[in-house]
């Protein structure tokens, strides 16, 4: 028996033209699967091979008011590779692609909905991602992001990066702990509202912080989170200096009383 339809999405960047790796994949695990595009991701795809494996028009564009829906309503999405430009439209709630207005309904509906970014250091440092990743996750959508995921790369290197690209969380994710079908939108849901409620109350805590000119440096950009219990592996990697010309930028200046850092070598 199926386990219900499951939409996967492909934005524009390289990861895409491998989509269909990710598709048997999902058949194996028992889903219908129906691909979806942006009209970006269009040129990465081999729509008419993508077609032949799922049984479905790979769709990009809404259909024409008249039209009948060619594909079956999703039960679970899988957005992957997820660009910046989505992940900030969809945190936005801006429909103005057929992908987007699924995505933005999918959080309506409750949808279990797991997204893989791909993208490099740069794209991702605009401040506009990380919000985005932290009000999609408070609402629901898993996004599988992070320096414990998928390093970022380069830029203009994405291409030399894809056999490590890590599809098969996505489906992982969305394994449910039985075979009933309805158990997995239940567990799907306990899950995510743990997750949400722990994530918000972190992340609401540095904002606060924040907000009152204090200055957090924490990010993908600034340390890597580890694994529990590797603490002390990385203890020569912890970025000291950062802290202390964070001081040196934001104290006033005490004329006659400057001391030198202790971390400077001379
Ligand atoms: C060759 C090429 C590679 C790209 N790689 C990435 C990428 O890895 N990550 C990313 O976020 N954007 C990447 N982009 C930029 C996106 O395609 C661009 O932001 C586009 O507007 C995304 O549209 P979409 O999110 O609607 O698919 C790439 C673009 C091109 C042309």
């Amino acid at each position: 028996m199926k386990r219900g339809v499951l939409y996967i999405v492909a934005c524009a960047a390289p990861p895409a033209r491998d989509v269909g790796q990710l598709v048997r994949a999902a058949q194996q695990d028992e889903w219908e699967v129906c691909v979806l595009a942006t009209p970006s991701a269009t040129r990465f795809l081999d729509s008419s091979a993508l077609e032949e494996l799922t049984g479905y028009p790979v769709r990009s564009s809404y259909k024409d008011p008249s039209e009948p829906d060619v594909l079956p309503p999703p039960d679970a999405v899988i957005v992957a590779p997820a660009t910046v430009n989505t992940i900030n439209k969809w945190a936005l709630g801006i429909c103005d692609t057929l992908v987007l207005g699924i995505l933005v309904e999918g959080i309506g509906k409750k949808l279990p909905m797991v997204a893989l970014p791909f993208t490099n250091y740069a794209h991702a440092a605009h401040p506009a991602f990380e919000d985005s990743i932290t009000k999609l996750r408070s609402w629901g959508v898993l996004i599988l992001y992070g320096p414990d995921v998928y390093p970022l790369h380069a830029p203009g290197t994405g291409s030399e990066h894809l056999d490590k690209y890590p599809w098969e969380l996505t489906l992982s994710a969305l394994r449910p702990e039985t075979t009933d079908p309805s158990d997995l939108l239940f567990g799907w849901r306990q899950r995510q509202h743990v997750i949400s409620a722990k994530l918000s109350a972190s992340s609401d805590s540095i904002a606060k912080l924040r907000s009152r000119e204090a200055v957090i440096l924490y990010g993908p950009d600034v340390y890597p989170l580890h694994a529990p219990g590797t603490g002390g592996e990385h203890l020569d990697t912890f970025p000291w200096e950062l802290a202390w010309s964070a001081v040196d930028q934001i104290r006033e200046p005490r004329p006659g009383k400057d001391r030198a850092s202790p971390l400077a070598s001379s």
